[in-house]
């Protein structure tokens, strides 16, 4: 008969030896599970041709990263209509040519990009169940990374409308689409307080006019924040990109994610959700992106992916 002792024992390494293997299948097995998840969204006019969306966000690359440029590389082999950059592509301070590498690819295809905090400074060593428990800190004690470069690279290479804080009108597949986006309201670097002033001075400025119907608005942010996506939707998104969470990077089978590294509530981490704020609402697509600082490199039931969100005519349905 064993000794009580030696039955604690025994539990504490079972339960010891389940939470390395975990942890090791958090790190060599899930972490290199790419998936592209496909959506459809109808918000386009009736009768409208589709949009194919490639949502791209969190790439977080480092230079030693064959696997995840190989991954991205070939979502270029199915061209998508547009793609949108939800921001955190920096992962190690000499990644830009492996950012380059992994995009080359979706070059000359129409594309609008936001930034997050992490394309401004490099990723320090953290304490990985910090995480799970509360926001983490704005790092602006990192090490500063050459964020002009990236955004070159997004402008000049790859002919994407860099919208941190800005505007751009675009017409793809006969649609008029406005897209919106906002800085990272993580580190505070959003001008979400003042975008009544400056999208109305845009809209002025551009030769369409959103008030006639016919042009569907997109919002494009780095940090789901509640008040960033409030003023979105107030101001006519009729659809939110988003990342930042890593959908929870770690999450419980059967229960979701732990946290959203934002105010954002926990079951909207990932995925297509609706929000709504007063009397309006707007679709709202958060990605779990691609990859994870790399000083917390695992995750658990909740796979690495991009996103292919198809547009299609509010008529979807009805035929
Ligand atoms: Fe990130």
């Amino acid at each position: 008969m064993a000794q009580p002792h030696t039955t604690i024992q025994r539990s504490l390494w079972g339960l010891g030896a389940l939470a390395v293997g975990a942890f090791a299948y958090g790190v060599i097995v899930e972490r290199g599970h790419y998936r592209l998840r496909v959506e459809q969204v109808p918000i386009l006019d009736a009768g409208s041709e589709p949009i194919r969306i490639l949502h791209l966000s969190d790439l977080h690359l480092a230079p030693w990263q064959r696997n995840a440029v190989s991954w991205i590389r070939a979502l270029g082999d199915n061209p998508p209509d547009l793609v949108v950059g939800t921001g955190d592509f920096f992962g190690h301070r000499d990644a830009l040519p492996t950012i380059e590498k992994a995009l080359e690819p979706l070059a000359g295809i129409p594309g609008v990009v936001v930034h997050g905090s992490n394309d401004r400074v490099g990723p320090r060593s953290v304490n990985p169940l910090s995480y799970l428990f509360s926001p983490t800190t704005p790092e602006e004690k990192g090490e500063a990374l050459d964020f002009d470069g990236l955004k070159r690279l997004y402008t000049e290479t790859l002919g994407w409308h860099d919208i941190d804080n800005g505007r751009v009108a675009l017409t793809v597949n006969g649609s008029e689409l406005e897209f919106v986006g906002l800085g990272d309201a993580h580190v505070g670097s959003d001008m979400t307080d003042e975008l009544p002033q400056w999208l109305e001075a845009a809209r002025e400025e551009s030769e369409q006019n959103t008030g006639d119907g016919s042009v569907t608005t997109i919002g494009v942010t780095h940090a789901p924040y509640q008040r960033v996506l409030n003023t979105l939707t107030t101001h006519g998104a009729e659809l939110i990109f988003a990342g930042h969470t890593h959908g929870g990077q770690v999450c419980v089978p059967g229960v979701g994610a732990l946290t959203t590294n934002c105010d954002l509530p926990t079951r909207m981490a990932r995925g297509l959700n609706v929000w709504e704020h007063g009397s309006r609402s707007s679709y709202l697509e958060v990605s779990a992106g691609v990859g994870t600082n790399i000083y917390a490199p695992f995750r658990f039931a909740c796979p690495p992916e991009a996103v292919l969100v198809t547009l299609v005519g509010d008529d979807i349905g009805y035929a």
